[in-house]
């Protein structure tokens, strides 16, 4: 009778063999870091970036060093689009990469078949990956060449810039220091962070400025700041404070346009939310597509850290790897604890139980910008500059079929037709408007007809709508409603993190139908409910409103021969 011995011989660990060399290479590219968990993602980044792929060897060393298992590491390596991990047998990847946005403003100026050029003319030695959206709609068609952006792209400029082997991202022709948002020039940046640190600003006053400036959650749930702020203050320390920059939604920019113009008036924002809410770290996680935004804050980071106006909390700057769920409170946690971006069941709330365990403040960029502001301005002054009875100005991200896509600072409350008219110059020469997405991939699709709607929070939920973190994106009558939702769905199929069944298996039953030229409402009624009821979070749950906007405002699409686009 053959033995079988399910036991491994005493002395040899778990999994593959660690190789002496893999192990110097790892020891060598992580130049004595800290090895602890929470920098999984951080190593893997230095490994991908020295090796061009994650092979067997080096992650297993990676594991070993780390005194995590291979299961670990490999799950986390595996989980994140930016890391190439490379199985037994199989063959590294190109050791260059041009990724073309295909997301929805990108797609409507060509990017697809641009893709398909740039794969006859680049060669085998340059893969050319489609990549859901690079926050840079607003030059659409959109191609990153390694980590440098090339916006809007021709089939000539990628081939140029793969030529000439550029590797590194300066910020792009028109970002400078100067603030976008119009504030006092020369004025001291770190006023009110010397304020409250003399105590000369209290954390309850800062709390009231908000709750009277009446600020709301730019990242896309709308959340009040101030009483956000005062519940994580309420909670036993030592309390975190996490700023989300990962900015994924199709369709947004508006993040990536302030990082780029005003870097100091963001920390500030930061650091008087650290120091309001006493929490004593900050952990930025900025979208790994920003490179040249990565440089620039590091420079900021070290040189405020140099010449520190007050003493200051830690600051680290940690950088996604391609994973849009990441930008969902509580998967972005996981992160930046070194793990699958997979989000969390509540409660408890991250406010509650967060970032390594503690309560944490989770903000937007963009709401931090505006903190800032507000201190600084007057919680009259952003209140007063709503339209149609709302509160306050926001950055729109505008793109798709207008005569000048950007980010437009506009009150809330502004319509479609007043952003494009004041901000964008008008629709595009040729394009009349016929239906917009006021709140990017999850925000619903909109017909012209409603065009007249104030933007804000609250006011587009009659409608199926929502704004979110305000990405606009314009169709003309050259486009179809069904179209642009076809695109989503296959984008949140892609993105959806497959932890649970309504979202991974929903996501792409509604790609499927969809994709068919006469839609089944009834079924897709059904589907879309069960994905809106039963998903973990928000990706799942908003995820149908796209094809439900169809339904309900575009019901001449419904049945329609021509081929999906
Ligand atoms: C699928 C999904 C993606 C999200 N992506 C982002 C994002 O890229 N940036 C962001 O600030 N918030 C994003 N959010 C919202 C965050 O979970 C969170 O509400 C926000 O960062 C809180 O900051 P705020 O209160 O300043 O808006 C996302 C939410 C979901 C459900
Ligand atoms: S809804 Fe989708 S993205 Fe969110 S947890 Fe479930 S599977 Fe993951």
């Amino acid at each position: 009778m053959q033995v079988i011995h399910f036991r491994r011989p005493p002395g040899h660990p778990k999994g593959r063999p660690v190789e002496a060399w893999a192990r110097e290479r790892v020891l060598a590219l992580l130049g004595g870091a800290p090895l602890r968990r929470d920098l999984l993602v951080e190593h893997l980044h230095r490994i991908q970036d020295a090796e061009g792929h994650l092979s067997a060897p080096m992650l297993a060393a990676l594991a070993a060093e780390m005194r995590l298992s291979q299961a670990e590491v490999y799950e986390t390596a595996t989980f994140y689009h930016h890391f190439d991990v490379v199985k037994e047998g199989e063959a590294a990847p190109p050791a260059l990469t041009v990724r073309v946005c295909e997301s929805l403003s990108c797609a409507m100026a060509g990017a697809g078949a641009l893709a398909e050029r740039l794969e006859g003319s680049l060669g085998p030695r340059v893969r050319v990956q489609r990549v859901p959206c690079i926050g840079r709609c607003d030059q659409a068609p959109a191609v990153v060449v390694h980590q440098c952006p090339v916006a809007p792209a021709t089939e000539q400029a990628v081939v140029g810039a793969v030529a000439s082997g550029v590797r590194d991202c300066p910020l792009p022709e028109g970002a400078r220091p100067a603030e976008a948002t119009g504030a006092v020039a020369g004025e001291d940046d770190w006023a009110r962070v010397r304020a409250l640190a003399a105590g000369r600003l209290g954390a309850a006053q800062v709390f009231d400025e908000l709750d009277a400036a009446g600020l709301r959650g730019l990242g896309g749930a709308g959340f009040p700041t101030g009483r956000k702020w005062r519940i994580v203050a309420g909670r036993p320390g030592p309390r975190m404070l996490v700023v989300n920059a990962d900015e994924g939604e199709p369709g947004t920019f508006k993040d990536r346009w302030l990082l780029e113009r005003e870097p100091r008036r963001f920390l500030e924002g930061m650091l008087v939310a650290a120091l309001a809410v006493g929490c004593e770290a900050c952990y930025v996680y900025l979208r790994d597509e920003y490179a040249g935004v990565r440089a620039a804050l590091e420079r900021e980071i070290s040189a405020l850290l140099a010449a520190p106006p007050v003493p200051l909390p830690a600051i680290h700057l940690r950088r996604g790897a391609g994973a849009y769920i990441c930008g969902e409170e509580s998967a972005l946690i996981e992160s930046i604890e070194g793990k699958r971006g997979v989000p969390r069941l509540r409660p408890p709330y991250v406010a509650e139980v967060g970032l390594f365990g503690r309560p944490t403040l989770v903000n937007n960029v963009e709401t931090l910008v505006w903190v800032s502001h507000i201190l600084e301005r007057g919680a009259v002054w952003f209140a007063s500059q709503g339209r149609r009875g709302r509160k306050g100005v926001r950055a729109f991200s505008v793109s798709g079929r207008v005569r000048q896509p950007g980010v437009g600072i506009a009150p809330a409350g502004i319509t479609l037709r007043e952003l494009v008219d004041e901000h964008c110059g008008g629709m595009a020469p040729g394009h009349e408007l016929y239906a917009y997405l006021p709140g990017g991939a999850s925000g619903g699709i909109l017909p012209a007809a409603l065009a007249d709607l104030p933007l804000d929070f609250d006011t587009l939920q009659p409608h199926g709508s929502f704004i979110g973190s305000a990405a606009v994106v314009v169709l003309s009558t050259q486009d179809r409603a069904r179209d642009a939702a076809l695109n989503l769905m296959r984008f949140f199929r892609d993105e959806s993190c497959g932890q649970c069944t309504p979202c991974r298996a929903g996501t792409a039953k509604a790609a499927e139908l969809i994709g068919r030229p006469n839609w089944d409402r009834v079924l897709l009624a059904q589907l879309s409910a069960a994905m809106a009821d039963a998903s973990i979070c928000g990706l799942g749950q908003a995820a149908p409103n796209p094809v439900l906007s169809v339904i309900r405002h575009f019901p001449q699409e419904l049945a329609d021969p021509r081929p999906a686009a």
